[in-house]
C-alpha cells in the first residue's frame, strides 16, 4: 500500500473532524500530525509541502488520535499539553484544560502590578482556584519580582500544578497550597490584608448552562464547571470576600465569569464594599472579566 502523505493525512483527519463537529478541524488535524511526528505546527506545514510520508507506526498511532477526537475527547487531553501565555503547561484528565480568556486575566494581574511605584517591595499574589496553575505561573514567570501562592481544592488538579511548577524555572516562587479557597487557610494567614493582586477564574456556571460542547460538558471537571447557587455565582461571590481579607488597601482583585453574569455579579460585589468595579471583554468581546479595588474599608460580615 501506498504510504499515507502529510498532506493527505492533513485533508482525511481535518475532513473527519469537521464532520464530528469539531470547531477548528484544520488546526486540531495539524496539531494531532505534529504529536505524532513530534514537528511544531509550522513544521506540519513544511513537511505537507516536501510530501513527507508517515510511517506505518504513524500512520496507526493517529488513526487512533483521530478516532478519539473524533468522539471529541479534548485535543489537549490527547496532545497532553495545553499552551498559555509564553507556558506549555501538561493537563489532561481531572483538570481544566486553561482558556485563551484567561490569558487576559493574567495580562491584567501583570499590568496592575506593573502600575505599583518602583520604590513598593516586592508584590505577593494570590491565584484562588488555580487548575494547571495556569495563571499563577505566567503572572510568576513575567512578572519575576513575585512571589505567588495558588489554592486549589481538588486534588487531582494540584497534581498537575505540582507538575507544572516543577518544570517551569518560575515555578519556585509559586507556593501551591491544598484547600478550600474559601476558607481562611493557615498557609495564608500571614497574608491577610498584604498581598497586592488576587487572581480567580472560579467555577462559575449556572446549574441549568450544562455546556453544548462535549470536550467541556464530558471532560473538564465538574468542581471547575459549576458555581454553585442558581445563577452559579455562589463561589464567586464567596471568593470575593475572601479575596478583599487577603488584600492589602489599594490592592486588586481580577475575576473571570461568565457572559451576562457581570450585573449580578458587580452588585454583589458592590455590596461587600469593592471600589472602581469595572468589567472587561475578552477576544471575542464577550464580557468575561472583572477587575476591582479594595478601597481598605472594613468588610461587612
Ligand atoms: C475554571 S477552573 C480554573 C483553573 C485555572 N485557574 C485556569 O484558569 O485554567 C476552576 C478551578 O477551581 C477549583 N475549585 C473549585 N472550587 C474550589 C474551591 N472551593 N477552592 C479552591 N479551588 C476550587 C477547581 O478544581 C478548578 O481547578
Amino acid at each position: 500500500m501506498t504510504p499515507l502523505t502529510v498532506g493527505q493525512a492533513l485533508r482525511v483527519v481535518a475532513g473527519r473532524l469537521e464532520t464530528a463537529g469539531v470547531a477548528a478541524p484544520l488546526a486540531d488535524a495539524s496539531l494531532l500530525l505534529g504529536h505524532v511526528l513530534c514537528l511544531g505546527f509550522g513544521e506540519v506545514a513544511a513537511a505537507a509541502a516536501l510530501g513527507r510520508a508517515l510511517t506505518e507506526s504513524q500512520a496507526a498511532d493517529l488513526e487512533e488520535l483521530t478516532r478519539r477526537r473524533v468522539e471529541r475527547v479534548p485535543l489537549q487531553h490527547l496532545t497532553g499539553v495545553a499552551g498559555f501565555r509564553t507556558l506549555t503547561l501538561r493537563v489532561g484528565p481531572g483538570v481544566f484544560v486553561p482558556r485563551p480568556e484567561s490569558e487576559i486575566t493574567a495580562q491584567w494581574a501583570i499590568d496592575l502590578l506593573g502600575r505599583r511605584p518602583r520604590s513598593a517591595s516586592a508584590p505577593v499574589v494570590v491565584d484562588l482556584c488555580t487548575g494547571s496553575g495556569a495563571i499563577a505561573l505566567a503572572v510568576a514567570t513575567e512578572v519575576p519580582e513575585a512571589t505567588v501562592y495558588a489554592v486549589e481544592v481538588s486534588p487531582q488538579a494540584r497534581e498537575y500544578a505540582a507538575d507544572n511548577l516543577a518544570r517551569c524555572p518560575a515555578g519556585a516562587r509559586v507556593r501551591l497550597i491544598a484547600g478550600d479557597a474559601r476558607e481562611a487557610l493557615p498557609e495564608l494567614a500571614a497574608l491577610e490584608g498584604a498581598v497586592d493582586v488576587v487572581t480567580c477564574n472560579p467555577p462559575y456556571i449556572p446549574p441549568d448552562g450544562v455546556p453544548v460542547d462535549p470536550e467541556v460538558r464530558d471532560h473538564d471537571p465538574p468542581l471547575a464547571l459549576y458555581g454553585g447557587g442558581p445563577d452559579g455565582l455562589e463561589l464567586p461571590v464567596a471568593l470575593a470576600a475572601r479575596a478583599r481579607r487577603l488584600l492589602a488597601p489599594d490592592g486588586w482583585l481580577i475575576m473571570e465569569h461568565g457572559d451576562g453574569q457581570w450585573p449580578a455579579l458587580s452588585a454583589a460585589l458592590a455590596g461587600q464594599g469593592w471600589a472602581e468595579l469595572a468589567d472587561h471583554p475578552d477576544l471575542a468581546g464577550r464580557s468575561r472579566v472583572l477587575t476591582a479595588r479594595e478601597q481598605g474599608l472594613p468588610a461587612p460580615r
